[in-house]
């Protein structure tokens, strides 16, 4: 694995299993040291994270103290239910959770039978309660979109121009209605964790780290207000233009 430092955070280049492993070391080490009443990780949408979960499952790599210490959620959420094949939380579950019996006192989905601003309230007041005002999460996992977004926040967005002082939203988007973290509440994460895998993240990657800083037009630049606290795990295909 080949590391530097670069304005978007630390970008970690290697093999997949070296970087799922890595993803591990790092959370756990940050639940060592964290002082936080409860040591909360998100994790994140889309296909890759899947990967990830059938491989901490089959390896039982996360340690059974992080485990045990650990309230999980996830970065951003569809309005759709938890039983849907397009629920985060849900494909959490299902393919992390329930394997490693992660008891339902430690599970934080966002509550997608209120309506999308319901819930995206129910779930700042829950979050406040459990992790303490001005927190968002200890260790935040991302994904990273061919078109540069990450979590919810896409290209265009809102979040990226009037921005807003909420960690956590609910908003439209070209994908339907959307419950995200926003770029507030990232630069109120102690650790993030940003995996991209497989060819077709490299020209989002090139943009990212090569191209003009725009994240209006490229949103996982925002990670540049928080670069000290970004760890990206980068495959060599998805890093071959960078
Ligand atoms: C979502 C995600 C989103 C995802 C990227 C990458 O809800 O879709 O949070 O931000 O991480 O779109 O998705 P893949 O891992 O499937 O490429």
């Amino acid at each position: 694995m080949t590391e530097k430092t670069t304005d978007y955070g630390r970008l970690c280049v290697g093999e997949k299993e070296e970087l799922f492993a890595r993803a591990v070391a790092l959370t756990a080490a940050q639940q060592a040291r964290a002082t936080s009443k409860n040591f909360t990780l998100a994790l994140t949408g889309g296909l890759t994270p899947l990967e990830w979960y059938d491989w901490c499952v089959r390896t039982r790599a996360l340690p059974p103290a992080l485990l045990a210490a650990t309230h999980f959620t996830v970065s951003d959420e569809r309005h759709v239910p938890l039983v849907s094949e397009e629920s985060n939380f849900g494909h959490a579950a299902r393919r992390l959770l329930d394997p490693l019996a992660v008891p339902s006192e430690q599970r934080h989905p966002w509550p997608v039978r209120l309506s999308p601003s319901e819930a995206a309230e129910a779930y700042r007041r829950a979050w406040a309660a459990l992790v303490g005002p001005g927190r968002a999460y200890d260790v935040c996992f991302l994904g990273l979109g061919d078109d540069a977004h990450t979590a919810s926040i896409f290209p265009g967005s809102p979040l990226l121009s009037a921005g807003s002082s909420d960690f956590f939203v609910a908003l439209d988007t070209s994908k339907g209605p959307r419950l995200t973290i926003t770029p507030a509440g990232l630069r109120a994460c102690d650790l993030i964790i940003i995996k991209t895998l497989g060819p077709a993240k490299a020209p989002a990657l090139k943009r990212i780290f090569s191209g003009p800083y725009d994240p209006l037009k490229t949103p996982a630049q925002i990670l540049k207000t928080c670069a000290a606290r970004v760890v990206w795990l980068v495959d060599k295909a998805a890093a071959k233009d960078i």
